[in-house]
């Protein structure tokens, strides 16, 4: 058998999902709507065989691979998604795979979202079925079972929304290619730490929020009104809804039980520079996911004006700057 490679990009929600229906089919409660990162890459490489004795994911870090150990929930989840398309294809051959990111992983950069697309899209093309990578329904549901509701986003380049609905109709479509509108997100990493409470488990019980019901009425208006900020190319309409639905997931979190606390005092200080920067006339917003890092979107023009004045704040450690690029796709240079 021979090897594949695919890559995919993460993805900033810019209306988030925060929340599943249930978690067996991963069905989230509200449709959510993202950019894809071109700065925030994972590679994936397959070899199926059936000369390997088991299954085995090994991560890169700094040049060196460690093998993934089925530890936590997501980790699991890997391996379980391996079994499952190994099924789908009434093969028998197990995989050997090695993949690595461009960024910190965990630390809320939505490591998820490029690892798991990547994941899905390479073990379909090395069992033989890349008719369902080409049917982006199909890829879009199944990419869903592993887990990572961020993961479906990735699979289109540029603008997507994935909607709620059911088994079937919960899917990802896109607005617009990645080619449409020239917008920047510039992450200003100021905590590389793996999140203490995952994604999964923050999902779980965002039902116990107070506030929670109260979130999914005021979502309505604002994903209508970002899906119009995208086809109207209406940068401080996008802006205001990008902000209010990061404060209003995060306020899920922090709200629910037990409570979640993503950010820390470095958030806090880059969301009052975000604001204090709109009020001199640079247009910037932030948005923030399960982290504590600060996405900061703007215009390709305000590239450098952003970046000069992260630069100049000392709890920036660095920055990632990111473009929308493609989705998922093959690459040729495999990693091992
Ligand atoms: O894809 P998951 O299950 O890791 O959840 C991601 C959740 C957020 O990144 C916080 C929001 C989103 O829609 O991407």
């Amino acid at each position: 058998m021979s090897k594949v490679t695919v890559q995919s990009p993460a993805n900033i929600a810019f209306i988030k999902y925060w929340g599943v229906k249930e978690n067996t089919q991963y069905i989230p409660y509200n449709d959510s709507i993202s950019m894809t990162l071109s700065g925030c890459q994972s590679t994936t490489t397959i070899l199926a065989d059936k000369n390997i004795r088991e299954d085995i994911i090994e991560i890169g870090q700094d040049g060196t691979y460690e093998t993934l150990k089925k530890t936590t929930e997501k980790n699991k989840k890997a391996y379980q998604h391996i079994a499952r398309i190994r099924a789908m294809a009434h093969v028998k051959d197990n995989v050997r795979i090695r993949t690595k990111n461009s960024f910190p992983s965990d630390a809320g950069i939505a490591s998820s979202a490029s690892g798991f697309s990547a994941l899905t899209a390479a073990l379909l093309l090395a069992y033989g079925l890349p008719h369902i990578v080409s049917d982006k329904s199909q890829l879009s549901r199944l990419v869903r079972l592993s887990g990572s509701g961020s993961a479906v986003r990735s699979i289109y380049g540029g603008f997507v929304e994935f909607l709620s609905g059911d088994e079937n109709t919960s899917i990802a479509h896109q607005i617009a290619d990645e080619k449409y509108w020239d917008l920047v997100d510039i992450i200003a990493i100021i905590n590389t730490e793996k999140k203490t409470v995952s994604s999964t488990q923050g999902h779980s019980q965002a039902v116990t929020s107070p506030y929670f019901q109260t979130r999914l009425i005021e979502l309505q208006p604002r994903l209508k009104e970002t899906r119009l900020a995208i086809r109207e190319k209406d940068f401080s309409k996008l802006g205001a809804c990008i902000e209010a639905d990061t404060i209003s997931m995060h306020a899920i979190m922090m709200t629910s039980v037990p409570p979640i606390f993503y950010w820390d005092s470095g958030t806090i200080a880059l969301i009052q520079e975000v604001i204090k920067w709109r009020k001199e006339g640079l247009e910037a917003y932030f948005s923030i996911d399960a982290g504590a890092n600060v996405h900061i979107i703007c215009e390709k023009k305000n590239t450098s004006l952003v970046e000069t004045r992260l630069e100049n704040i000392q709890l920036v450690q660095s920055t990632i700057y990111n473009e929308p690029c493609a989705g998922v796709h093959e690459v040729k240079e495999h990693l091992f």
